[in-house]
């Protein structure tokens, strides 16, 4: 599977991906901006605007940008009063220094990482910051870890999901800060499955495969013996936040 069809597969599903995926939690933000609102934000891949709403609800002024147009015309429903612009980490329609902070959620695994470091730069003023972040299952639990390991199974590799380790966003940048914060989302079988249908992996796969993840997703939401009898019970995240300074 050509890992662009997965980069680019979000957009068959944006009403789905807007209702059912995760925000962030409020303090990981306020960490990643790390400067006191209103900043002049960009949420760089911003899919259907989930952190592009949040960073404004926080104060900020937010530019989203976002390559898939059928992202983008959920995101322009879903957040009145804003446009998200088309654009990739590789190529921004903005000019030079403008954002105080630039901010990716659950998507720069997906960039080139050197021409997005290069790009990111471009945007920020000198000591703006670029701030990745990533929710990721909280495997310590035991339902999670099987859910995860279902999901991975299917995927045919052998984790999914997971914020990768990163050490440099290159030249432009000082070193790296991380930072990990917990949150949850309440669920019930059929939003567990509605989540799973936002994943690249299933939206890339064949209608047979997608019905078989349904499946096993809803049995083991019915059947594992955390969740045997629960109307609804909480999926815990670990968020993890990068920041790094411009110099
Ligand atoms: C998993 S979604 C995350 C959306 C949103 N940031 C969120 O937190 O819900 C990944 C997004 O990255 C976008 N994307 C994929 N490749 C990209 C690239 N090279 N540059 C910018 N965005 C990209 C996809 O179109 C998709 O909207």
């Amino acid at each position: 599977m050509a890992d662009l069809e997965q980069a680019l597969s979000f957009g068959t599903a944006a009403a789905t991906y807007d209702r059912f995926r995760p925000a962030y939690p409020l303090t990981a933000l306020t960490w990643a901006v790390d400067a006191p609102a209103p900043v002049e934000a960009v949420d760089l891949a911003a899919g259907t605007g989930i952190l592009t709403r949040q960073l404004l609800g926080l104060g900020h002024r937010v530019v989203p940008v976002e390559p898939d147009p059928g992202m983008r015309a959920q995101l322009d429903l879903a957040t009145p009063g804003t446009t998200a612009l088309a654009g990739s980490a590789e190529s921004m329609p903005l000019p030079d220094g403008v954002a105080d902070v630039v901010m990716t959620g659950q998507a720069y695994h997906w960039f080139d990482r050197e021409r997005a470091h290069a790009e990111v730069a471009r945007v920020l003023r000198p000591g703006g910051r670029f701030a990745p972040i990533w929710n990721s299952r909280d495997e310590s639990v035991p339902w999670v870890a099987e859910l995860s390991r279902l999901l991975a199974n299917f995927a045919g590799r052998s984790s999914v999901d997971t914020a990768p380790d990163l050490t440099s966003f290159g030249e432009w940048f000082e070193p790296l800060e991380r930072a990990e914060f917990t949150h949850a989302t309440r669920h019930t079988a059929d939003t567990l499955v509605g989540l799973v249908g936002t994943r690249s992996y299933y939206l890339t796969a064949s209608p047979q495969r997608r019905r078989e993840l349904e499946s096993a997703v809803r049995d083991l939401a019915t059947n594992h013996p955390d969740l045997a009898g629960l109307e609804s019970f909480e999926l815990p995240y670990r968020t993890t936040a990068y920041r790094a300074r411009r110099v």
